[in-house]
């Protein structure tokens, strides 16, 4: 007992280390399996281990920091470090966002890779620091996909008076008023909501309807990939600015590390995911029509959340 009690004490008093360690708090909404999570797991791993330690990450998971805008909050005072967020909630942190969120701006997987990696996404990511943040680049939620518990959905008038739950994201609201649904902002999680009946559907990436078993209260779903939702992966600019070059060189491209692995791995998930959600009873719509729900929310980059001139001058950019 004596000998443990010595080596306890020596450990604290001589394990540099062990001690000093720096804690990053990491926050996300989402439960573990989840996008979100496997991005901050996987910069766990490397951060920790590249570091050799002297930096570890206490990931708070399952909205128990908060909602997505609430741990923005704390981002911007310091209180929490780093999170990955979903674009959506961050469109009133700084509009500029707004652009990557724009419907069907993004055709496939490689092109969201070739501008978000890209001139266009680092200036996004460079917009943030003006509300606090350090943006360190993105990782994927995935595309968009509706569900409903009400009916089949194959056009656009199909969705008319659906109420269907969207993001904190004034711009969320606006494609889906367009698209003739009955959009109602909440924060996740939605579970309850969905089986309770008090919203009629939700739009999400498939591994949402994967993880959270939505299988089990909604049964349709169509395959509208109508927004491609990246994570921001950020960091505190309060924080950032107090660490050496050094650490904010391996934080950076450990992030960056991660979230390549992270896009993979989701991606290959996906077609199992269908083929899983088939077998769980859900009805799928492969074959909306797309060019029906496009036209939809054509004027959408005249309304007034495009009005400021910078995001103005990037969407119209990104549309060209
Ligand atoms: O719908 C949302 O709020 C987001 O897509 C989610 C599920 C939190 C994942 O980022």
């Amino acid at each position: 007992m004596k000998k443990l009690f010595i080596i306890v004490l020596s450990l604290f008093l001589f394990s540099g280390t062990a001690f000093s360690a720096m804690i990053i708090k990491l926050g996300v909404v989402t439960k573990p399996g989840s996008a979100q999570n496997i991005v901050s797991e996987k910069f766990k791993e490397l951060i920790e281990q590249r570091s050799k330690g002297e930096i570890q990450v206490k990931i708070f998971h399952s909205s128990s920091i908060g909602t997505e805008t609430e741990i923005l909050q704390q981002i911007q005072m310091g209180a929490v470090q780093m999170g990955v967020i979903t674009g959506g909630p961050f469109d009133t942190f700084d509009p500029i966002v707004r652009v990557i969120n724009y419907p069907f701006i993004f055709k496939d997987n490689d092109q969201a890779d070739k501008i978000l990696d890209g001139p266009l996404g680092d200036e996004i990511l460079k917009s943030l620091e003006s509300s606090g943040f350090k943006g360190l680049c993105f990782s994927e939620n995935g595309f968009r996909n509706l569900t409903n518990n009400k009916t089949a959905v194959k056009t656009p008038e199909d969705i008319k008076g659906l109420k269907i739950r969207v993001m904190s994201s004034a711009l969320h609201n606006e494609i889906w008023k367009a698209l003739g649904a009955n959009p109602t902002p909440m924060p996740w999680p939605i579970y309850t909501e969905l089986e309770q009946g008090v919203i009629d559907g939700q739009e999400n990436p498939l591994w949402v309807m994967e993880v959270y078993k939505f299988y089990e209260i909604q049964k349709y779903m169509t395959l509208t990939r109508h927004v491609y939702s990246p994570h921001i992966d950020v960091a505190s600019l309060k924080w950032w600015q107090t660490l050496k070059p050094e650490q904010q060189e391996m934080i950076q491209k450990s992030m960056k590390d991660a979230a390549v692995f992270q896009r993979n791995d989701n991606r290959l998930k996906d077609a199992d995911r269908i083929k899983l959600l088939k077998e769980k009873g859900m009805q799928i719509e492969a074959n909306p029509d797309i060019d029906a729900f496009r036209a939809k929310v054509l004027n959408l980059k005249n309304i007034d959340l495009y009005k400021e001139p910078k995001v103005q001058a990037l969407l119209l950019k990104m549309l060209d």
